[in-house]
């Protein structure tokens, strides 16, 4: 089992380069099955769930090149089954994508039910919704998903919830649907505008993404493109609080400001100083930083995937902090380990509170999921002494090098395979 080992202490300093991002190039990669022509996508970031879902639809008859680490070309014409059989497949959320998209252009899917980071009941009812809402019947039976129609016809659609899967799944099956379809309440987040433009520059004609309703003219075929996908907005916010919570000095480039806006106005609020340059941000601690509160919404509030993130740098802001998680009920699971480092933290239902205390110990923590192992890496780059994080699988589910851009930094981080590794590192260090 791969781990961090990390010697806590230095502020990060200097510039690292923010790769695609995670969840917008899943959506892409899935509705990129939805024309028989090529498609090539730039700045596709090298992470586990990317290589999950290519190998997933490789296995479907999906033909995938890699020009280099970060582009491919992939052509569909030869998909052989519309039934996604990859045994991993079910490990990644984003596999649900791959119903909207087969459902869209072979009116047909099968794919099992999706799995993802355990951050309480992630249920799928409103992507099912909109889909019947089109005319397709869904049905669940023995772990699986299968989704089919004779044909799909535009329709009316509210989400009751702001959901970002569903609204791009349904945004990409009516692509395909006949006629017109509004999607009422839909998710405003950048990767749902990135997913949006991906298909509209395939021949699709979806107008108001980024908006809360979403007007979709279904077209009868789609055709080849080459596109780049977004900066990750999630990395980016990582190393600014990372900067933050080592009281160092980053240029976080290759990023789109305004996706920030609620990471950098957070940051400020507690004393950071941030600059923003028209493709970087520049995030300065140089003062003691104190408390405040913070709610989880959906966009442009502030994202649940910081969320972490933003209360491990609370835990060592002078005051009390409350941070409320609105989106997903069990994201708070990651705290435990946060107090064995010394933070003081009390979590009743969703709502953390948070007492600053003046630094954190290195300790051994478990990262429970993607977003929170983060969060704990963050701590241990600002802790005394060692600390090692069990478990990086899920962080490598969604951070490229996410060591090797945190040590090019000057942090003290490497991976260890084993208990022998642990201890080379901390005699190297101490
Ligand atoms: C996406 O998950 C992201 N995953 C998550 O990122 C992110 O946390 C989340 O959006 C919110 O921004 C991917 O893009 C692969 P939702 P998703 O549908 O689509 C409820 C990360 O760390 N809901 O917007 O699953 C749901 O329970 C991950 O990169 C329903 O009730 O999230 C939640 O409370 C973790 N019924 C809320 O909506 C549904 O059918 C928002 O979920 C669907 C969702």
């Amino acid at each position: 089992m791969e781990q961090y080992v990390i010697k806590g202490g230095n502020p990060l300093v200097g510039e690292v380069e923010i790769g695609g991002a995670k969840n917008a190039a899943l959506a892409i990669l899935a509705a990129s099955v939805m024309t028989d022509d090529t498609v090539t996508l730039e700045n596709l970031p090298d992470v586990r769930d990317i290589g999950v879902l290519i190998h997933a639809m490789e296995e479907i008859g999906v033909r995938i090149d890699r020009i280099n680490r970060h582009s491919v070309k992939i052509n569909a014409s030869n998909i052989h089954t519309l039934s996604v059989e990859y045994e991993y497949i079910n490990k990644i959320r984003a596999s649900y994508y791959l119903l909207g998209s087969l459902l869209g252009k072979y009116r047909r899917a099968e794919v099992a039910f999706p799995g993802g980071c355990d951050i309480g009941s992630r249920p799928i009812d409103l992507h099912i919704k909109g889909f019947r809402a089109l005319g397709a019947q869904v049905e669940i039976e023995h772990g699986q998903i299968l989704a089919h129609a004779d044909k799909l016809v535009g329709g009316h659609i509210y989400l009751d919830k702001v959901s970002v899967g569903a609204t791009i799944n349904i945004m990409m099956a009516a692509s395909m649907a006949e006629g017109k379809t509004i999607l009422e309440n839909a998710a405003k987040e950048p990767h749902v505008v990135d997913v949006a433009n991906f298909l509209n520059s395939m021949g699709a004609n979806i107008r108001g993404a980024g908006t809360d309703v979403i007007r979709i003219e279904g077209v009868r075929r789609l055709h080849g493109t080459e596109y780049s996908i977004i900066p990750d907005q999630i990395e980016a916010g990582t190393f600014m609080f990372a900067a933050a919570a080592t009281k160092g000095d980053v240029m976080v480039k290759s990023v789109i400001p305004k996706h920030l806006e609620a990471t950098t106005a957070k940051l400020a609020e507690i004393g950071c100083e941030v600059e923003e340059f028209d493709d970087a941000v520049r995030v300065v601690a140089s003062k003691p930083l104190h408390s405040t509160h913070v709610t989880t919404l959906a966009y442009p509030g502030f994202p649940t995937d910081m969320q972490p993130q933003m209360t491990t740098l609370l835990a060592i802001c002078q005051g009390t902090s409350i941070v409320t998680e609105s989106i997903f009920e069990n994201r708070f699971r990651y705290v435990d380990e946060l107090s064995r480092m010394g933070a003081d933290i009390k979590v009743e239902s969703n709502t953390a509170i948070i007492n600053g205390v003046p630094k954190f110990t290195g300790a051994r923590v478990d990262a429970p999921d993607l977003r929170a192992g983060a969060a704990l890496t963050i701590a241990g780059l600002a802790a005394e002494g060692i600390t090692v994080v069990d478990d990086i699988y899920y962080i490598e589910r969604g951070y490229e090098d996410f060591d090797r851009k945190l040590a090019s930094l000057g942090a003290q981080i490497e991976i260890a395979y084993s208990e022998k590794d642990i201890q080379k590192f901390t005699l190297k260090v101490s």
